[in-house]
């Protein structure tokens, strides 16, 4: 009898962690959508790997658009030193090539391999909102959480659960606010900007798993407002405190590079 139950637990345990590794699958939300030779999805969809060498980056792309939501990946990104690779996990706008005053972002991007995360906003074309960051783990060794939050009141950056970026929707005071349907997309590539690329050291991969997150297709209401619509004490501790001790750009910090929303932002 009891061997009989056991067996019926360990079938219901598989069965309980397949349904959970489902619900997580690459396959279920998201697409590859360039470099498809760069792109390498494990069987059960768990994990994707994006190569970069001097042939192609690569990148993938849900597949549905949203239009407010919790969005989430784990990623870990390339281990080999090197500068000029940009490592990304962000929502944009689409098509990609729109009329004017039409195109919104909300970006991580990892500048090279050595830690430094940047976060950005591009609203009606316009980004230039860079705050970035020096994390407190490497990035390149183990799995972490990055989020994007962005519903009607505002969007929220939260690193392993720690909000490091608040971006409010103030349209009141006559400011931008991302309001187009949006993808999500993840990419490797390189890019000028970002310093000069080591190729001895290639090929560079990033990592990606648990690809499941909480959104609503666009029009579909605002689905994200139980999530962080409110920080807690606590919340707004550790943001200022990480803020205080490891921003290492903030374009709102200088006169030439601040914008009207920074008198509102915090
Ligand atoms: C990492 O590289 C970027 C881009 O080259 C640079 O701006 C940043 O200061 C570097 N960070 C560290 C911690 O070395
Ligand atoms: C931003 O807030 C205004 C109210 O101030 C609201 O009407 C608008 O729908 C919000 N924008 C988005 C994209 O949710």
């Amino acid at each position: 009898m009891a061997i009989r139950i056991a067996i019926i637990l360990v079938f219901i345990s598989v069965f309980l962690m397949q349904e959970i590794l489902a619900q997580n699958s690459f396959d279920k939300y998201y697409d590859p959508l360039w470099g498809l030779n760069h792109i390498t999805v494990d069987p059960q969809g768990t994990e994707v790997q994006l190569l970069m060498d001097q042939s192609s980056g690569a990148g993938f792309r849900s597949k549905l658009e949203y239009g407010s939501g919790l969005f989430h990946i784990r990623m870990k990104i390339p281990e080999k030193r090197t500068g000029g690779i940009v490592t990304t996990f962000y929502l944009t706008s689409a098509p990609d090539n729109q009329p004017p005053n039409n195109h919104f972002e909300i970006d991580y991007e990892f500048i090279g391999t050595n830690g430094t995360v940047q976060t950005n906003v591009y609203n009606n074309d316009e980004g230039h909102r860079e705050q970035s960051f020096n994390l407190w783990f490497n990035p390149s060794q183990d799995f972490h959480t990055y989020e994007i939050l962005w519903n009607s009141r505002q969007i929220v950056f939260l690193v392993d659960s720690i909000p490091i970026r608040v971006f409010k929707n103030n349209t009141a005071q006559g400011i931008d606010y991302p309001w187009k349907p949006m993808h999500i997309e993840a990419s490797i590539w390189n890019a000028n900007w970002a310093g000069d690329v080591d190729w001895t050291q290639a090929p560079f991969v990033a990592h990606f798993e648990d690809f499941g997150f909480k959104a609503c297709e666009a029009n579909a209401g605002d689905c994200s407002r139980d999530s962080y619509w409110e920080f807690d004490d606590e919340q707004k501790r550790k943001m200022q405190q990480f803020r205080r001790s490891s921003m290492t750009y903030d374009y709102c910090s200088q006169p030439s590079t601040s914008k009207p929303e920074c008198a509102f932002n915090i």
